[in-house]
């Protein structure tokens, strides 16, 4: 059942050509498939097995002639001539009733389809692997006014559609919808001049919902052909709204499909971070055209060949569009929050992983945000030049095909003549890396030793030392840059760097830029860190330096019942009170360390976190914090209102949120009088919301939430915003009731992962209310992940993840966990991928 990378073997046969008929009907949609194949001369075996699960096979032709291949729980077998042949078959399958929403399935009256990473073997018999590659033309026919696929239009008449994709591509990136929908068209030139169609498809109701996600369609293409050269190679551009999606979207060749969240966008229904999260996703998804689709990978376990790049280039892009400096905090604070967790538990795997049971399981933050850490260090290390060269032969060289990690780092080495085997332990190393430092300054010569080591994870007791670009700038104590950026390349276990010619003994400023995903080991003073809040010319630095001083002190009160700390308040009440600095960033500075990190630094320092003391902590520096500021609050609060028609471009929500943050410091002094004002007036999404958690937080919010849901009820996004906010803002003692009683509310329904993740997934991300210690956010959450398990294993196995870092905590809540993980494990129907998440984390 497990599968291993070792394993891999070419299939047998090359596939020439597929054509498809859909015969739409919601219980008994009959797909017809005629497939043209030929031995592979490549490949050993001869086994012509095709995937197929959950299919009725109707009726198999072999050259026109009726066959009985024999058929097993995951496919089919047959004997087939040593020469081209043509394979057809007929299967029956069942859309309405797909409520794992992977293959062909219904959302609200819409046929739709979710192919990777295997579902395509849901759909027909096919060889279902990404190296598989054809040229796909697919013939629809159903009583609905709008047929899509992939590639180009070919034919269409009343009640049919036929498309042609003449782009070889693998099962996984095949799509199909049907529907009464509406389309928001728009156009794009390519560079070379040709005309491409756009649209986005949406139902009806949701068309002025669409104008944000076309602009941000056509700046991802302009801005692939400025900076990568990648022009679109297609007629049309599809981009489908569904509703019920368990993902945030796919990049189906031609036709990318969304969940609804993260397209649909209104400045009365959408925040700020809504909107920055949809330009990111539809470049995403569009930037896979190339990496991922022109480009796809021999198997999955190279999945980071596409999905790290992709999420690197729209990092890039959102870089571009908005601010630089801002998206790179921001991006390191997810990738804490969510990889780095994942690497010092339970679940943690290489970038690269070596073996799987369900690959489902494998679409993790490591895969992607590690994956696109280890694209950005590899352009550090080579430089911006060398990386578009690198990126110019990877396209040149690889384009059609199925490729590899070693081709890609291939391409590295050959256009810069570099030798990249140490740097590939990134791919096959799991585990974040500890990097320690220490100083020495004599007679002008200022001396850095690093020291790196990186703990046992899962199967992999011993580390190899890695690459680590380290990049460095000194200051000198006046606050002077002495010594700008300059990148150190660590290779040993231990290495030192000297820098000579310094008058004074300077003050380092260390991992700029955060030049590498590691954890930062550095003793250092409150003074240091509030001078380089005060005086770093790196903003990410500048801002870490914030944080740690902020993670300091809360430490400090956790472990020590210690004061909230003086040096912190006052170095934040200057960056606050600065005006010359970007709103952004000061909204970025106020915030605090996660319940989640703070556990994570107590772990490190060999202790059991408290989720408790950690959330009261937290509470008590923000209290302090008000109290402090009370005489800056209002001006910041009223200086950065936007007067101007909405936009939700970096500009606005900057002062948006640094009002906003004042506001929440604010309405710990005033008892929410000011948040009510706010929520009364509010004009957009991102005012109101603000305003909400504010009330709610201040324990005023029974009008707002009654007020909200009535306004918004006929909306379910917005909707799923009312139940996360209720959840994340409750008293830890209430979490788990409050989310219970919202799983009994009439718009409550687990078949929906949106509404799934905005209730229970909201228990899991407040850690103080989940790991309350009469265990009932744990029994909460596990009642419902079993009632999911039949109807959504995907959905499900992802939320497992909530329990992955249980052996933090102590004995009693430690053995409750094991208790609810046991419940889950006796079930003997539970899917292959809630078991296999279960079972790991179980294991630890
Ligand atoms: N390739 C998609 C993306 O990165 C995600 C698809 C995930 N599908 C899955 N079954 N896990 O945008
Ligand atoms: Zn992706």
């Amino acid at each position: 059942q497990t599968i291993y990378l070792s394993d891999y073997q070419p299939f047998g046969f090359i596939v020439d050509s597929v054509h498809l008929t859909f015969r739409l009907a919601p219980t008994a949609t009959r797909v017809i498939s005629r497939i043209a194949f030929r031995p592979n001369p490549a490949a050993q075996s001869r086994d012509f097995f095709l995937h197929g699960e959950q299919l009725s096979l109707i009726d198999a032709k072999l050259d026109g002639a009726a066959v009985s291949p024999e058929l097993t729980p995951t496919g089919l077998r047959l004997d087939v001539p040593d020469a081209p042949f043509v394979f057809e078959t007929e299967v029956e399958i069942s859309p309405e009733t797909n409520t794992a929403l992977e293959g062909l399935y219904m959302s609200n009256g819409m046929y739709c389809t979710q192919c990777e990473a295997e579902g395509f073997r849901k759909i027909t018999y096919y060889p279902d692997r990404p190296d598989v590659m054809s040229v796909f033309t697919v013939r629809i026919e159903g009583d609905l006014p709008v047929l899509l696929s992939n590639g180009n239009p070919v034919a269409q008449g009343d009640g049919w559609a036929e498309w042609h994709d003449p782009w070889p591509k693998p099962a996984y990136l095949f799509a199909l919808v049907g529907g009464e929908l509406l389309n928001h068209p728009d156009t794009f030139t390519t560079k070379s001049g040709k005309p491409v169609e756009l649209n986005i498809w949406v139902r009806p109701g949701d068309e002025d919902k669409c104008a944000f996600g076309m602009e941000a369609l056509k700046k991802s293409m302009k801005w692939d052909e400025d900076v990568y050269g990648r022009e679109y190679d297609l007629d049309i551009f599809n981009i489908v709204a569904v509703d019920d999606f368990n993902m945030g979207a796919m990049e189906n060749k031609g036709l990318n499909i969304f969940n609804s969240s993260c397209v649909l966008a209104s400045p009365d229904t959408s925040t700020d971070m809504n909107f920055e999260r949809i330009e990111a996703i539809i470049a995403h998804e569009y930037f896979h055209n190339w990496t991922g689709n022109r480009i796809t990978c021999r198997d999955w376990f190279q999945l980071c060949l596409k999905e790290g790049l992709t999420v690197f280039r729209d990092s890039q892009f959102t870089a571009d569009m908005r601010s630089a400096p801002v998206k790179r905090i921001s991006d390191v604070i997810q990738l804490r929050a969510r990889q780095f967790r994942e690497d010092n538990g339970p679940l943690a795997h290489p970038v690269r992983p070596e073996s799987f049971v369900e690959i489902n399981n494998f679409y993790t933050a490591t895969v992607y945000e590690k994956g696109a850490e280890l694209i950005g260090m590899l352009k550090t290390l080579v430089g911006d030049e060398a990386y578009e060269n690198a990126l110019n032969l990877y396209f040149d060289r690889h384009d059609g095909d199925a490729a590899t990690i070693e081709d890609w780092l291939q391409v590295f080495e050959d256009a810069t003549g570099r030798d990249l085997s140490q740097f590939k332990r990134w791919y096959s190393q799991a585990g974040t890396p500890r990097l320690s430092v220490s100083e020495e300054y004599a007679d002008g010569t200022y001396t850095l030793t690093f020291r790196q080591s990186t703990p046992p994870t899962p199967s992999q007791p011993v580390k190899d030392p890695r690459v680590i670009p380290i990049a460095v700038g000194l200051l000198n104590p006046n606050g002077d840059e002495v010594v700008p950026t300059t990148v150190l390349e660590m290779t040993e276990a231990e290495q030192s760097f000297a820098f000579d010619g310094l008058a004074v003994r300077p003050v380092p400023s260390i991992l700029r830029g955060f030049s590498a995903p590691v954890i930062l080991q550095r003793d250092t003073t409150n003074e240091e860190r509030a001078f380089l809040l005060a005086h770093d010319t790196d903003p990410f630095n500048k801002w870490e330096s914030g944080r740690a001083l902020a993670r300091d002190g809360l430490l400090h009160m956790i472990r020590d019942s210690a004061a909230p700390d003086m040096a912190y308040l006052e170095a934040l009440t200057a960056v606050v009170r600065d005006d010359a600095q970007d709103p952004a960033f000061r909204a970025l500075a106020m915030g605090l360390p996660s319940q989640d990190d703070l556990a994570q630094a107590l772990v490190d320092l060999g202790e059991i976190p408290d989720p408790q003391a950690i959330w009261q902590a937290l509470e008590t520096l923000r209290q302090a914090t008000a109290q402090h500021m009370q005489d800056l609050l209002p001006r910041i609060y009223a200086q950065y209102q936007v007067d101007a028609p909405f936009q939700p471009d970096a500009e606005q929500s900057g002062a948006r949120a640094l009002a906003n943050a004042a506001l929440a410091l604010l309405s710990r002094l005033d008892g929410g009088a000011q948040a009510q004002k706010q929520y009364d007036a509010a004009d957009n999404m991102t005012q109101q919301l603000a305003a909400f958690g504010c009330l709610l937080s201040a324990g005023k919010g029974q009008a707002a939430t009654k007020a909200f849901y009535e306004r918004w009820k006929h909306d379910r996004l917005v909707i799923d915003k009312w139940f996360t906010m209720q959840i994340v803002q409750a008293d830890p003692d209430q979490a788990a009731d409050v989310t219970a009683a919202l799983t009994q509310h009439p718009d409550f329904t687990m078949k929906n992962p949106n509404r799934f993740r905005a209730t229970l997934g909201a228990l899991a991300m407040s850690p103080a209310g989940f790991h309350h210690a009469s265990g009932k956010g744990y029994a909460l959450l596990a009642d419902w992940l079993i009632q999911l398990d039949p109807l959504n294993p995907q959905t499900t196995a992802r939320m497992c993840s909530a329990f992955e870092t249980w052996r933090r905590y102590d004995a009693d809540r430690q053995a409750l966990i094991a208790t609810q993980l046991d419940r889950i494990l006796e079930i003997d129907t539970l899917s292959r991928d809630t078991r296999e998440m279960v079972e790991r984390i179980r294991k630890a």
